[in-house]
């Protein structure tokens, strides 16, 4: 299993790009299943969690290649099997993407219900109540959601009980090839929702509201082939950005866009840093210690959950003590353990962690939990003294394009090392 080693203290100055979102990406590439006609995708990362989508489309029959200018067509025409089955759901949750779109195209879709996860238990209920209220018929079976419509799927009005960024997708895409109006109320309004809505549009849908909490689809026949692009990835964007803060460096991150991050940019303006924006490009420049600040997660456009394991990672060096309330996941503070670690004090007291801000961190071996556990770890290696070895990092890997080269690029000391060249295959502890 591949680690990553840094040796921190480095600051951290300089560009880079920010890659396209996997957030978007893999509701884009599920919207493929609505049409039977070729889709031409730009700017799909090249991640882990984006193979398994591809995987899962090729798997369902559809014809899926990179071209050489790292265009992706995506040909759904060929789909037989309307199903997404557990070896693939189990590594991915977004695969439950495919149901909205399976069932308004085919009619009916088998798709394994994905368990728990290490942030929390994440059920997809109320994917399924919206389906339902849209004449769908849903039954579980081994594992499995069984849907089923007679005809077409039926315009609903629908009112999440809590906003869910998925739900909101799934029951997009189902409701555009849905017989008359579909109202989605309290509806998520991320950018990935709007990057997904005007998407749909391109390829004949038509929706209102995006960007709002209430959507509002017609639904139509059928739709067409067409070019889509992802946004840049906001979460990444932040990441490279507090990897210059936190060494205490200025960091420049290009092609993203400074309005999809405003709750980020004002905590980081609070910390006392300097922050800058202008035509697709992010500036953040530390300028003395950080002051510590409290954030609380919140659907957008409040404080990112995505974000809350880096920002903590960021009050690990702050000046004084920073509140970090976790308000969308139940079990989001994997990494908490882990930055203690490294020889920072942090106390839990339920869905808040008291972060005590210190001195200097110092490098140790630590284990990824998920995806953005595993960026805090690493931001708080390149800020740490000594060595920091990053272990599981398969969990970065799904959702970090190229990081070790991104972070190099900017004076990261940083390396990738597969397990066996760290010497301690093997070895059992008491
Ligand atoms: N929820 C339910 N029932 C549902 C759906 C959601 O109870 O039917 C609950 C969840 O358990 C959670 C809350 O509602 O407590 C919000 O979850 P949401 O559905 O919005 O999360 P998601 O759609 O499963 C997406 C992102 C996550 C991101 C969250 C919140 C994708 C593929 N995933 O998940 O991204 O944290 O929205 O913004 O878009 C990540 O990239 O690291 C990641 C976990």
């Amino acid at each position: 299993m591949d680690k990553i080693i840094i040796q921190g203290g480095n600051i951290l100055s300089g560009t880079v790009e920010a890659s396209g979102a996997k957030n978007a990406a893999l509701p884009l590439l599920a919207a493929a299943l609505l049409v039977d006609e070729p889709v031409l995708f730009h700017r799909i990362p090249h991640l882990h969690d984006i193979s398994t989508m591809m995987t899962l489309l090729a798997w369902q029959g559809a014809k899926v290649m990179f071209d050489d200018q790292f265009c992706l067509h995506v040909d759904t025409s060929s789909v037989t099997k309307p199903a997404a089955p557990y070896e693939l759901v189990k590594t991915m949750r977004a695969s439950s993407l495919v149901l909205g779109p399976l069932l308004a195209r085919f009619g009916e879709a088998v798709v394994s219900l994905p368990g728990g996860c290490a942030i929390g238990a994440r059920p997809i209920d109320m994917h399924l109540r919206g389906l339902e209220l849209m004449g769908a018929d849903i039954k579980m079976e081994q594992g499995n959601i069984i849907a089923r419509v007679n005809g077409r799927l039926k315009g609903a009005h629908i009112v999440f009980d809590q906003i869910t960024v998925t739900g909101t997708e799934n029951l997009m895409m189902a409701a555009v090839l849905a017989d008359g109006e579909t109202v989605l109320e309290n509806s998520a309004c991320e950018p990935e929702i709007v990057n997904l809505a005007e998407s749909l549009r391109t390829l004949g849908a038509i929706i209102t509201g995006d960007g709002s909490h209430r959507v509002v689809i017609q639904g139509v026949e059928r739709l067409h082939g067409g070019e889509i692009t992802t946004i840049a990835d906001r979460i990444e964007t932040a990441t490279y950005l507090a990897a210059g803060l936190i060494t205490g460096g200025d960091v420049t991150v290009t092609d993203t866009d400074a309005s999809m991050l405003e709750s980020f940019l004002a905590k980081v303006r609070e910390t006392g840093a300097l922050v800058e924006t202008g035509d697709g490009f992010i500036r953040c420049k530390a300028q003395g210690r950080l002051r510590s600040v409290d954030i609380d997660t919140q659907p957008h456009p409040g404080f990112p959950t995505d974000l809350q394991a880096q920002f903590m990672a960021l009050m690990t060096l702050a000046d004084g003590v920073s509140v970090v309330r976790e308000t969308i996941f139940e079990n989001r503070f994997m990494h908490v353990q882990e930055l203690a670690r490294m020889g920072v004090e942090i106390r839990l007291d339920g869905n808040s962690a008291i972060v005590h801000g210190c001195e200097k961190l110092s490098g140790a071996p630590v284990m990824a939990t998920d995806l953005r556990a595993s960026a805090s770890l690493v931001l708080a290696g390149l800020a740490a003294s000594g060595e920091t070895e990053v272990s599981r990092i398969y969990h970065i890997d799904r959702g970090y394009e190229r990081i070790e080269e991104k972070l190099r690029k900017l004076g990261g000391r940083i390396e990738r090392v597969s397990a066996n060249e760290s010497g301690l295959q093997g070895s059992a502890s008491l």
